[in-house]
């Protein structure tokens, strides 16, 4: 079994972009591979964040994932910042990473620019995501596309690394695996869903929410009145349709939108009911692990404690590998 491994930032609530774009996808293959997945705390600290949320955004994301369907006997689930090797694997790796590469990814180039004082964290954090994946020996990685270029680099750093240093332990080369769901955008339409846009339906919604929040969100622009036929390949409704609605439905939906057989609301009442269908049970779910959330920790704690050992592996193979005393001969 191929060994998958992936990261999610602690944002707190999930929302439906996260759940279409990965974690439904984590959910699936679980049963299918040996799969890691880990809620990445340590990158969550590489831009300006709130330090008295950063725990309980931790544990509402571990919530999010429990009650989502990741299932702790199936795979592992854990805290990153639980298992020290990450930030230890991501300082050697650090020493094999160029410089210029670091400063030619886009997602740092943007961050940057809208920051007065740039931490090198920022600049780093390509090389803990490496560090995430070779600790564990990876060969795959569900993301979206704009982790393309880390996981780019990422092969490049363990190129670097086994060229150097891998004589007799060597790292794979780990793949992406992309999802095939199309990008859901915000309910503006306009920017990707984002919790600090404000522009996310949640997975943890009412019913009366989810409905309050479809009304008025944006659909194809060119549908101005319910007589203009609309096209549902620009529409974001339709792509949240895609993620909830069984195939007839898609089929049904997108024809009765380019012929203007139906209004905009008419369509997203039909998406309002299989939302609410999907959700509600996510939704319970995670009410009862918060009820519980020492259940919660204590799944983390052992999550880390599995992950740890295979950590520790690698790093046992990784320091002799770079020439290190070991502690227990010196
Ligand atoms: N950078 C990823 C994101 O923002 C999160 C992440 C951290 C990750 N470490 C990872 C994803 C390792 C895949 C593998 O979505």
């Amino acid at each position: 079994m191929a060994r998958v491994f992936s990261g999610i930032q602690p944002s707190g609530e999930l929302h439906i972009g996260n759940y279409l774009g990965a974690v439904q996808n984590w959910v699936q293959l679980q049963s299918q591979h040996d799969c890691i997945f880990s809620v990445v705390d340590l990158h969550a600290i590489t831009q300006a964040y709130d330090v008295a949320t950063l725990a309980p955004r931790t544990v509402e994301m571990a919530v999010g994932l429990l009650a989502a369907g990741l299932d702790p006997e199936r795979c592992i689930v854990f805290v990153q910042s639980h298992v020290p090797e990450h930030t230890e694997l991501s300082w050697l790796l650090n020493t094999v990473t160029p410089l210029g590469e670091l400063e030619r990814q886009t997602q740092f180039k943007d961050k940057a620019q809208r920051q007065e004082s740039v931490p090198a964290g920022l600049l780093n954090y390509p090389v803990l995501q490496a560090a995430d994946v070779l600790l564990y020996l990876a060969a795959l990685v569900p993301v979206g596309e704009d982790q393309l270029q880390h996981l780019e680099l990422m092969r490049e750093i363990a190129r670097r690394w086994n060229s150097r240093f891998g004589n007799g332990f060597t790292f794979p080369e780990p793949q992406p695996l992309l999802s095939t769901t199309k990008r859901v955008l915000g309910l503006d339409g306009q920017a990707k869903m984002s919790k600090s846009l404000g522009n996310t339906i949640s997975l943890f919604d009412s019913p009366e929410t989810i409905w309050q929040k479809l009304k008025p969100a944006a659909t194809d622009p060119a549908r101005v009145t319910r007589k203009d036929p609309g096209n549902p390949d620009l529409c974001n409704i339709f792509t949240i349709h895609q993620g909830f609605s069984p195939p007839a439905t898609q089929e049904q939906v997108a024809h009765n939108c380019r012929t203007a057989g139906w209004g905009c609301l008419d369509c997203k009442r039909v998406l309002a009911d299989n939302m609410i269908a999907a959700l509600t049970p996510i939704r319970e779910r995670a009410q009862e692990l918060r009820a519980r959330p020492q259940r919660v920790t204590e799944t983390l704690r052992a999550g880390a404690a599995k992950a740890e050992a295979l950590a520790r592996r690698t790093m046992t193979e990784v320091r002799r590998r770079m020439g290190f005393l070991d502690p227990r001969e010196a």
